[in-house]
């Protein structure tokens, strides 16, 4: 079947995080499958889209209330990702280096979708299915069902895949006029909490709702951001499909971001050498457990509760254990982080900011990785430390619930219920002592590097859900 995925984020694109990976890697397992893959994304002022050449397939405007934005959709010329990939160019609106964050992002978002559907209605055919992702696309399904000059997608079944809750893209009705024509009686639709609400509005229109976790399904039914009871209400509708990763990019025995590449067969010593690298690079002590974080620093990931933890963890174990914080997001934590590094030097850094390299470099030279996120639909990272032999510490909540699973009871990481500072060090102080167990932690690492979290099975997932909406229309 032809199969389209719309998305903000597609790695190795623009990543700004997990959304990119699901979206770089899925439609890859997808067409392997034998089916047809695009990926339509926001042409923003990348170093991919210097470094590649692109054909211009069609070009239009988008009209926007009084606005009109020229438009161009650009191919990807190689289909090297394993997909073909569409770029929206929208000059005035995405020739920008970030992708969120800024006061127009309604604006921004709005007309790329419409330039999307603008140009699919366009084409020869019309897709199988169209396969949206979080809120920045959540405008789709509506659309498709209901604007009149959209009305070759009528039969199109969407489905919408909801990496983050807490976002939502929320905006006025005094912008209803972006919208392409449609019959009023339906304007209901776009509403929740007198607002138009994006992901809402997915929701509510696509003929299916995935989430990228099954636990991550259960939650949002008691605590997503104010949508609770339209989750409960489309649940018969609903799936939690658990993401896979890109076993070809995550790789340790092929990585060319690593130095030393190392396998299941040879992975204490390729993690030490990497573990060394690692502590050169930042002033730590290679011969003591190296605990990490990789992410964005907010509440969300638990962020706000990485500073004292990291210094009651350093006080209690003086000297016995290292930290390393890798990411960028609220200032007043990269601070309060910062301030550490004069007391803890030798045993303790941070790198503020996001770094690929850096970040596969972690995963293969650290011990530990600490998630102790509130919310997370999925994660990634816990899956990417388990390949690389480096083994989680979570917050047993969505995804990291349904993937990590207490050595206590035979599994292959540590956990711990409740977001706080206390239940952080208590794991860190049962990590401290594991380490010394050398025979138990390698034969944990060594479980973890053998799982097989690929995305084969998860795509399959995907297709069935397709197959199941294709045929209620
Ligand atoms: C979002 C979620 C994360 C998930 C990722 C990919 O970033 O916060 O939990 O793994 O999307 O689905």
């Amino acid at each position: 079947m032809e199969i389209f995925h719309i998305s903000a984020e597609c790695y190795p694109v623009a990543k700004v995080g997990g959304l990119a990976d699901v979206v770089g890697a899925l439609p890859k397992y997808q067409s392997n499958a034998g089916h047809k893959l695009r990926v339509v994304m926001p042409c923003y002022e990348t170093k991919f889209r210097d470094e590649n050449e692109f054909e211009c397939v069609h070009w239009g405007a988008v009209q926007l209330g009084n606005f009109s934005f020229p438009f161009s959709v650009l191919k990807e010329k190689t289909d090297k990702l394993g997909f073909e990939l569409y770029l929206i160019e929208i000059p005035e609106l995405f020739d920008r280096k970030d992708v969120y964050g800024y006061e127009d992002d309604i604006e921004r978002f709005v007309s790329f979708q419409i330039a999307t559907l603008d140009w699919i209605i366009g084409r020869e055919t019309m897709p199988n299915v169209v396969n949206c992702h979080d809120h920045h696309t959540g405008l789709i399904p509506f659309m498709m069902q209901n604007c009149h000059k959209y009305h070759k997608l009528f039969n199109t079944p969407s489905m919408i895949t909801i990496h983050n809750g807490l976002y939502q893209g929320k905006f006025s009705f005094e912008k209803l006029n972006y919208f392409p024509e449609f019959d009023l009686g339906h304007v209901k639709i776009l509403e929740w909490d007198n607002c138009i609400n994006s992901l809402a509005v997915g929701v509510k229109c696509a003929a299916a709702v995935t989430t990228v976790s099954p636990s991550y399904l259960n939650e949002i039914n008691y605590s997503a951001n104010g949508l609770e009871s339209l989750f409960n209400l489309v649940r018969y509708k609903s799936k939690g499909i658990l993401n896979g990763i890109d076993v070809q990019v995550w790789d340790p025995a092929k990585d060319k971001m690593l130095e030393k590449n190392y396998s299941v067969s040879n992975f204490e010593k390729g993690k030490q050498q990497n573990k060394e690298i690692l502590c050169t690079l930042f002033n730590l002590d290679p011969t003591k457990p190296l605990f990490s974080f990789i992410g964005r620093l907010w509440d969300e990931k638990g962020g706000d509760l990485l500073p004292q933890a990291s210094a009651l963890a350093l006080s209690e174990n003086y000297k016995e254990i290292n930290i390393l914080i890798l990411g960028s997001g609220n200032v007043n934590i990269e601070n309060q982080l910062n301030s550490l590094l004069v007391d803890y030097k030798g045993n303790y850094n941070t790198f503020i900011g996001y770094n690929e390299e850096l970040a596969h470099l972690i995963y293969a030279g650290a011990d530990f990785l600490l998630m102790p996120s509130r919310v997370e639909p999925c994660g990634l990272n816990q899956m990417y430390s388990l390949r690389y032999g480096t083994i989680p510490i979570v917050r047993r909540t969505g995804g990291l619930k349904d993937t990590v699973i207490d050595f206590g009871d035979n599994g292959n990481g540590i956990c711990h219920d409740q977001s706080s500072v206390g239940d952080i060090c208590y794991s860190i102080q049962r990590a401290v002592s594991l380490y010394k167990d050398k025979e138990q932690l390698n034969q944990i690492r060594k479980k973890g590097m053998s799982t097989d979290h690929s995305w084969e099975k998860a795509s399959q997932e995907y297709i069935e859900m397709y197959n199941l909406i294709l045929n209620k229309i």
